[in-house]
């Protein structure tokens, strides 16, 4: 069977209700449906081909798993829903791309983060501040220094936090990410600032590599640097993205941070209501320590 055949969703997405209500498969039980389809992708699938098919297939079940385990897990009558949704409007609003993390990628960073004490966190890309209100909002005692390139989307962002209530913990630095980041080196340097725990980069891709390599002289040891969008939608990491400068940036990232000392990663896929990607999460220690391999 190739995956993208004889299968059929309702369309209806309906938050609380079971998955599996509106996710068929020949009457099969959900479990079975999703084993087949990840067998189906994972044997119809040769390495370095286009993974264009069905891509609709895998969102509308993502969308069905999101709807019905999110307001679970994190209903709306939390005290950030509303800042959430008000920062989703407003950026929609002032026409910013909706490049936003999903809500359940926005939580699991700022559950990461409060897993790890982080009190500092640096974030290279802020767009509307969806994923800055995500991480300050689920931590009282964070910090987060966050970079944008783009004044019109610094504004939104500074709105959307001051409106959160969080403009007292995030800054948001406007100017080049490779200059502004070697600007928070030589304030860690001078004592000026302390380093962080945690580093999301977000921005743009041809830079990852750039971004890493700066942010991991500002990390404490064992601190996650994370990449977002290192798989791309269409799973360009393993495609013919050869000559595109954003795929480029993943594999120099992905290839680099396999080599660097001190570094030890994984890309982990992701599938949310938005779109398949991934991103890559490596655990730093900047003291240059042995890799885990050469333990
Ligand atoms: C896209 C998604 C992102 O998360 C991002 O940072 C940039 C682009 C996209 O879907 O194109
Ligand atoms: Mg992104």
């Amino acid at each position: 069977m190739r995956a993208g055949t004889n299968v059929t969703f309702s369309s209806r997405i309906i938050p609380h209700a079971s998955a599996s209500q509106h996710f068929r498969m020949r009457g099969r039980p959900i479990a079975q449906t999703l084993s087949c389809i990840f067998l189906a992708a994972s044997t119809a699938v040769t390495p370095r081909a286009s993974f264009h098919h069905s891509p609709a297939m895998l969102y509308s079940h993502a969308a069905a798993v999101d709807a019905y385990t999110f307001p679970h897990l994190h209903p709306a009558s939390r005290a950030n829903s509303r800042a959430l949704d008000d920062a989703l409007a407003a950026s929609r609003a002032a026409g910013l791309p909706p490049y936003m993390l999903a809500p359940a990628q926005g939580k699991f960073l700022a559950l990461h983060c409060r897993a790890s004490n982080v009190t500092h966190a640096l974030e290279i890309g802020t767009l509307g501040g969806y994923s800055a209100i995500w991480v300050a909002s689920e931590n009282p005692q964070l910090r987060l220094t966050t970079v944008e390139y783009d004044p019109r989307h610094a504004d939104v962002a500074r709105k959307n936090i001051a409106r959160a209530g969080l403009a007292d913990r995030v800054e948001v630095l406007q100017g080049a990410g490779v200059d502004v980041l070697a600007r928070l080196g030589e304030e860690i340097r001078r004592g000026r600032r302390v380093k962080f725990g945690f580093v999301f980069i977000d921005a743009d891709k041809p830079n990852n590599w750039n971004y890493f390599r700066l942010a991991k002289d500002l990390v404490r040891t064992n601190s996650v640097i994370c990449v977002d969008n290192i798989v791309g939608r269409h799973g360009e990491l393993v495609g013919r993205g050869r000559g595109d400068p954003d795929v480029e940036g993943s594999r120099e990232a992905v290839v680099n941070a396999g080599k660097e000392p001190g570094v030890d990663a994984v890309v982990i896929q992701t599938l949310t209501e938005k779109s398949s990607d991934g991103w890559l999460s490596a655990v730093v220690n900047p003291e240059d320590g042995p890799r885990h391999s050469e333990l």
